[in-house]
């Protein structure tokens, strides 16, 4: 189990890549509508406990796993036991549910970026504008292909580096725009109402929904539950903290996600004037909304660049993670040239990407579980496959192994400071807890 790969330069390097990974379409475009639709404040407030708890207790094991074997997810489970062979075959399958349909959205990203590049950003705020192009046939096919075309030539070229070192500039300077233009929402007519909405937990807004909401958000922001993090665990060094490193991690990807409702959320009861249903838009939330923001104020096109750009790298550093993770699983598998397997992913997740485009338009009559396609992904992996993998893994750890493993690993280089809430949620809270959620999510109450 010696197999250490070539690891992160230092620990700095460790958590930054695993935030390139984390940080993308999930806090940007996903938390805000999700916590504008299940409550605002008691949503965030139920995110906030998880995260702190489950998200940390599983980042930690995925880490921790990753770093033993040196392994990825598909042989790690197996080498730490024969028994969990089949759980590194399940959490492999995530990505493959979630990049086609990610793409969609990225391409959504691109086209706003255009739409701003070109002067018309204006045009982009107007009512419809956003159902009138996703509704369309053909162009947010190509806008789909594109950013496919774009993540598949990075991944082709093996210039993942280069991207990350881009990005390391330009996520600090994302932190810092969404601050600003949170600042000025705020400033907006009617915002202050929206801003009580997203902090001041309203309890009689909670319910089941609002947890089984919360968990699939959290697997899917911080890349749990799908064997990333065991990869990125994998190049990590012995002698780095991995515990803290897990914080950071957790940390940044929480407030990117915070403040990207503090960007949107007061902003719909601004533009709104306070009618609440317009809470309910679903996925189109941020591209109706933000255009609105950026037409209001001075120099809001400039704005507008800026922040599709560094959008589009947040969503491309995630979108190359999730399909490297899909090239490298099919290396294992089949012993076939790295550059024919990227083609071929890059060809099957364009087709697989079509019904999740036009399901927002010309296939909108077809509904799977009363779901159009893109919906219908985005369920099947945030609420059914990853409580399945991260239950499993859970039970795997917890009754397996033993935490002991987990937690030696951790205080390789330092004591593992939340031992005693590590082995309580591992064994206990999170197993009974997701149990609760993924049945909920199958008799259809979500
Ligand atoms: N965590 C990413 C986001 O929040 O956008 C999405 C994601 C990337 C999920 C990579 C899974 C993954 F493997």
């Amino acid at each position: 189990m010696n197999n250490q790969k070539a690891g992160f330069s230092g620990k700095i390097g460790f958590i930054l890549a695993a935030s390139g990974s984390a940080v993308g379409l999930g806090n940007i475009w996903r938390f805000p509508y999700l916590a504008a639709q299940y409550g605002g404040g008691i949503f965030l407030l139920v995110y906030l406990v998880l995260a702190v708890t489950f998200g940390f207790a599983l980042m930690v094991t995925e880490v921790a796993i990753g770093r033993k074997t040196g392994m990825s997810a598909i042989k790690a489970f197996g080498v730490l036991n024969k028994k969990g062979s089949f759980i590194g075959v399940l959490a492999s399958l995530v990505p493959m549910i979630i990049f086609p349909y990610y793409c969609v959205i990225g391409g959504w990203v691109i086209k706003y970026g255009t739409v701003f590049i070109t002067g018309e950003g204006s045009a982009a705020s107007s009512d419809g504008y956003f159902e009138g192009f996703i509704g369309s046939p053909v162009s947010p096919l190509v806008f789909t292909g594109i950013f496919i075309f774009l993540t598949s030539l990075v991944v082709l070229l093996g210039v993942q580096k280069g991207i990350e070192k881009i990005s390391k500039i330009l996520m600090p300077i994302l932190l810092v725009l969404t601050i600003g233009i949170s600042v000025y929402s705020l400033t907006l007519d009617g915002a202050m109402e929206g801003l009580i909405y997203y902090v001041k937990p309203n309890f009689s807004a909670f319910s089941l929904k609002t947890v089984v909401a919360a968990m699939g958000q959290l697997f899917y922001s911080m890349s749990l539950a799908m064997g990333i993090m065991i990869t990125y665990g994998s190049y990590m060094q012995k002698k780095d903290n991995l515990e803290s490193s897990v914080r950071s991690i957790e940390i940044f990807d929480t407030a990117i996600a915070f403040l990207s409702g503090l960007m949107i959320i007061p902003a719909v009861f601004a533009f709104s004037g306070g009618d609440e249903s317009a809470l309910n838009q679903g996925p189109g939330l941020m591209f109706v909304t933000l255009p609105k923001v950026f037409d209001s104020m001075a120099g809001g096109n400039i704005v507008g660049i800026v922040f599709f750009i560094l959008v589009f790298f947040a969503a491309l550093t995630s979108s190359i993670s999730l399909m490297e993770t899909i090239v490298s699983i099919f290396m294992d598998k089949f012993k076939i040239k790295r550059s024919i397997i990227c083609i071929i992913v890059m060809f099957a997740s364009m087709l697989i990407a079509v019904p999740s485009s036009l399901g927002n338009g010309i296939w909108s009559d077809i509904l799977i579980m009363g779901k159009d396609f893109l919906s219908f992904f985005d369920f099947l992996s945030n609420n059914i496959m990853m409580p399945i993998t991260a239950l499993l893994t859970c039970i795997f750890v917890g009754f397996v192994i033993k935490t002991k493993a987990v937690e030696d690993e951790v205080e390789l280089s330092d004591p593992f400071k939340a031992k005693k809430l590590y082995r309580i949620m591992i064994k206990y809270v999170c197993p009974v807890f997701l149990v609760v959620i993924l049945i909920s999510s199958i008799i259809g109450y979500v």
